[in-house]
C-alpha cells in the first residue's frame, strides 16, 4: 500500500528506455531558460494558500494519479480523507456529465511516532482508451470533487509524449515557483519524479503533517497528470529513535 503509489517497476525501466530512445534519436531542444535559484529558501507556512484543505466534511484531499499499468490503459487514483474512511469508489467516464463507469479501491493508514495519517485511498481504473480525456469524481455528498486527465497515447515508435522531470521539490516558496513554471508549459503531459518529495524528514520528529501539506500543494497538477514516482534518500525516513525500522513510512512507498 503506497502513500505515493509507485507505478509498476518495469514501467520505470520502460520509460527510461523510451526516453533514452527519444534522446538518442531526436533533439527535443531546451524548452526554457528557467533555472531555480541556488540559495536556500524557507518553507511555506502551514496556513499558506497552497496548503488549504478543500471545503466540505471529509472532503478528498491530496488527490494524485499515476500510471497503473505498462501500456497506459490504467490509472491509479489516490487521495486522503481525514475524518473517516468515507468511500474508496471512483466514478469516471469520457462524458463530464455522465460518469457511467466506476471502480472500487482500498484504503490504508499508518502511524509515525505520534502522527496518525488520514485514510489513504488507492483505486485503479482500467481498460482505458488511449489518448482520451477522462473525467473522474471522488468523495460523498457535498464533498464530491471532480478532476480529469488525458490517458497516454498507445506505445509505439515516434509517438510524441512530453514528460516533465522534477526532483527534490520540497515545499518552499521556490518549490511553488518551480511547480508554476512546470505548469506554464502547455505541452507537459506527465511528470517523471526523480525522488525527494516532501522533505518532511527535516522537521522535528519527521513531522508527517508536512506530507499532508505537500500532498495538498502538488494536487493542483498531480490530480490531472500522472506523476510517476521514484523514491529518494529523503523517503527513507530513518529515525530509529522515533519508530522501529519496520514502522518507517518507507514501507508505504514500496
Ligand atoms: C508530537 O510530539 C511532539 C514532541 O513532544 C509535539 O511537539 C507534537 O505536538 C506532538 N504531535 C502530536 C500530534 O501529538
Ligand atoms: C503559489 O503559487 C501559486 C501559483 O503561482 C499562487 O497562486 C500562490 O499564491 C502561491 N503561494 C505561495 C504561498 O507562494
Amino acid at each position: 500500500m503506497g502513500r505515493w503509489r509507485q507505478a509498476p517497476r518495469p514501467l520505470g525501466l520502460l520509460l527510461a528506455a523510451i526516453l533514452v530512445g527519444i534522446v538518442g534519436r531526436c533533439d527535443g531542444g531546451i524548452s526554457s531558460a528557467y533555472v531555480r535559484k541556488a540559495e536556500k529558501t524557507i518553507d511555506m507556512p502551514l496556513d499558506s494558500d497552497v496548503f488549504r484543505v478543500p471545503p466540505g466534511y471529509n472532503a478528498p484531499q491530496q488527490v494524485h494519479i499515476t500510471q497503473g499499468d505498462l501500456d497506459g490503459t490504467a490509472m491509479i487514483i489516490s487521495w486522503v480523507t481525514e475524518d473517516e474512511p468515507g468511500s474508496s469508489e471512483v466514478l469516471y467516464g469520457t462524458d463530464e456529465n455522465n460518469l457511467d463507469l466506476s471502480a472500487e479501491g482500498l484504503y490504508t493508514r499508518y502511524k509515525f511516532y505520534n502522527y496518525t495519517s488520514g485514510y489513504i485511498h488507492h483505486c485503479t481504473i482500467s481498460n482505458l482508451k488511449h489518448d482520451t480525456k477522462y473525467y473522474y469524481a471522488i468523495g460523498i455528498g457535498d464533498a464530491i470533487r471532480k478532476f480529469w486527465f488525458i490517458s497516454p497515447p498507445e506505445v509505439g515508435p515516434d509517438v510524441p509524449y512530453t514528460f516533465g522531470l522534477i526532483g527534490d521539490l520540497g515545499q518552499s516558496y521556490d518549490s511553488n515557483i518551480t511547480l508554476a513554471h512546470y505548469e506554464s508549459n502547455p505541452n507537459a503531459q506527465a511528470v517523471l519524479f526523480l525522488g525527494d518529495l516532501s522533505y518532511a524528514d527535516k522537521y522535528p520528529y519527521h513531522d508527517n503533517v508536512r506530507w499532508d501539506t505537500w500532498g495538498r500543494f502538488v494536487e493542483r497538477n498531480a490530480a490531472y497528470q500522472p506523476w510517476i514516482w521514484t523514491a529518494g534518500n529523503h523517503e527513507i525516513d530513518y529515525a530509529p529513535e522515533l519508530v522501529r525500522k519496520s514502522e518507517t513510512p518507507l514501507i508505504h512507498y514500496a
